[in-house]
């Protein structure tokens, strides 16, 4: 036995506690997941409840948490059978999983619409991309021969990546495969398959010297672990056309977990409240930025995977956040979401219908979400590049565009029919024509939104030298 392997075991055994804080791999965060979009995929009447367990008896929710820890990577799923852990691990879009098994017994619906995944029949050690890819899962016959020998190729490749194992204490022969495994791992069965699932991180490990973990490869945004959530909020004044201002919005957060970002637009609002205490991080501009550059400016700073926008006149409860964010991680292709949305004619520049608080019961795919509070998928974003338009500061149509930028990107905006906030509507509903001050320059409300009309009309329909502009003011 060679003297280093007591080391090799501590290090092992402290990067593996490092391995539920690193992956942010919590219940909370299996619940998040929603297997529904699935559902037609999923023939077998039995195992269909197994699939769609959501009382942590099963892994399918596990693997597709697993896949979101990446994008743009490839996913080994090794047991195909039926096909479920396939579609399971396919769950994050950007990414692509190569399932194999030995035999096909795949019992598929609609398997054209899975197109971020390959099935094959054959030998998984012949695929000379399995050496790259980020995560890859093992179920095969559980008598440890197999386990071993596949584990054994992954070291002998200098594969570096997660390897999740089912079935690790289903019988004997498991638990000693598992129990002599002396990488970095960690027993997930409480969010997984009762029999057992386990995690093995072989990203950073070496046969020789052993040596820190590599990070795992997620944007370094995601590197701070105890931040899962971000506020940001632009802040022009105290509000005085409404009951609620910064300054309640920041008692209702008081309630709420998450890190709160001001983008102060003006000195009297931040001489007063840069201090506060739920506030964690501000940025201080000397003029007003405007909404689209201030949100902008809110999310560079915000390292949650959900950001919420909001403005700083809304009144939130936890149940509204815990909704949104529930919906933002479960719906098909979400990027944003918010308490209303709109389904728009661009073209003619009118909303055909609007989902407002009330209105609707069911979550539902729309063009734009409200402006003064949406959630953002972070990871989705910024992996798209999605920006909010500068030039159509200080204010007005911003959400427009992004629905159009969202449309290019192939996401998708929801609104939700959450109830817990209120919101008194401000300067987009206000049929005065008031003066808004924007870098230091006397503007009116009118003429910034007639512009900024014609310059989405030029961006977005480039070919209409005479856009049909009815401005309703
Ligand atoms: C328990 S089932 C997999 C279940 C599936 N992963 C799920 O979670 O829904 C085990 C499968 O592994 C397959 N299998 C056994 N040995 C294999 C190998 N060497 N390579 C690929 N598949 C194998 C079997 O044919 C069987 O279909």
């Amino acid at each position: 036995m060679s003297n280093d392997i007591p080391t090799r075991q501590a290090t092992a055994k402290k990067m593996a506690s490092n391995l539920i804080k690193r992956h942010r791999l919590t219940r909370e965060r299996v619940d998040l997941i929603s297997l529904d979009r699935f559902d037609a995929h999923i023939l077998n009447q039995e195992h269909r409840n197994y699939f769609f367990d959501t009382e942590f008896k099963e892994h399918y929710r596990l693997i597709a948490l697993l896949s979101c820890l990446f994008d743009r990577g490839t996913i080994f799923d090794v047991g195909t059978n039926k096909g479920y852990s396939a579609v399971a691990l396919a769950y994050n879009p950007f990414n692509q999983v190569i399932s194999y098994d030995l035999v096909d017994c795949r019992e598929l619906g609609g398997q054209d619409a899975l197109t971020n995944i390959e099935f094959h029949v054959g030998d998984v050690c012949q695929d000379n991309r399995l050496v790259d890819a980020q995560l890859v899962m093992l179920d095969t016959d559980h008598d440890g021969g197999f386990e071993r020998t596949f584990l054994d190729h992954l070291r002998q490749i200098g594969f570096k990546g997660l390897l999740f194992l089912d079935d690790i204490h289903l019988n004997n022969a498991m638990q000693a495969f598992w129990d002599e495994i002396e990488l970095p791992k960690v027993d997930l069965t409480h969010l997984g398959h009762w029999s057992g699932s386990g995690l093995v991180d072989i990203s950073g490990y070496c046969e020789h010297a052993p040596v820190e973990p590599k990070n795992f490869p997620v944007d370094p945004l995601y590197g701070a672990d105890e931040i899962q959530r971000s506020f940001v909020i632009p802040v022009l004044d105290f509000s005085p056309h409404s009951r609620f201002s910064i300054t309640t919005l920041l008692e209702d957060l008081k309630e709420i977990d998450g890190e709160v970002i001001c983008v102060f637009n003006t000195p009297e609002v931040f001489e007063q409240l840069k201090d506060h205490p739920r506030i964690d991080k501000y940025c201080y501009n000397k003029l007003n930025a405007g909404v689209g550059r201030s949100w902008n400016m809110g999310i560079d700073l915000a390292e949650g995977n959900a950001v919420f926008v909001m403005n700083a006149d809304l009144k939130i409860g936890p149940k509204a956040i815990d909704e949104l964010e529930k919906a933002l991680f479960s719906l098909h292709n979400a990027v944003i979401v918010g308490p209303h949305g709109s389904l728009v004619d661009f073209q003619n520049l009118q909303v055909r219908h609007y989902y407002r608080k009330g209105n609707f019961d069911k979550a539902v795919q729309t063009h734009d979400v409200s402006g003064f509070f949406f959630g953002l998928h972070m990871e989705r974003f910024l992996s798209k590049g999605l920006r909010f338009d500068p030039r159509y500061s200080p204010c007005f149509m911003e959400e427009w565009d992004m629905a159009l930028q969202v449309m290019q990107a192939q996401l998708a905006c929801y609104a939700v029919p959450v109830t817990d906030f209120e919101h008194d509507w401000g300067i987009s509903e206000n049929h005065q024509n008031p003066e808004i001050v924007y870098f230091g320059r006397s503007l009116r409300r009118n003429d910034i939104l007639l512009a900024n009309r014609g310059r989405f009309m030029e961006k977005w329909f480039p070919e209409q030298n005479q856009p049909a502009v009815k401005i309703a003011v």
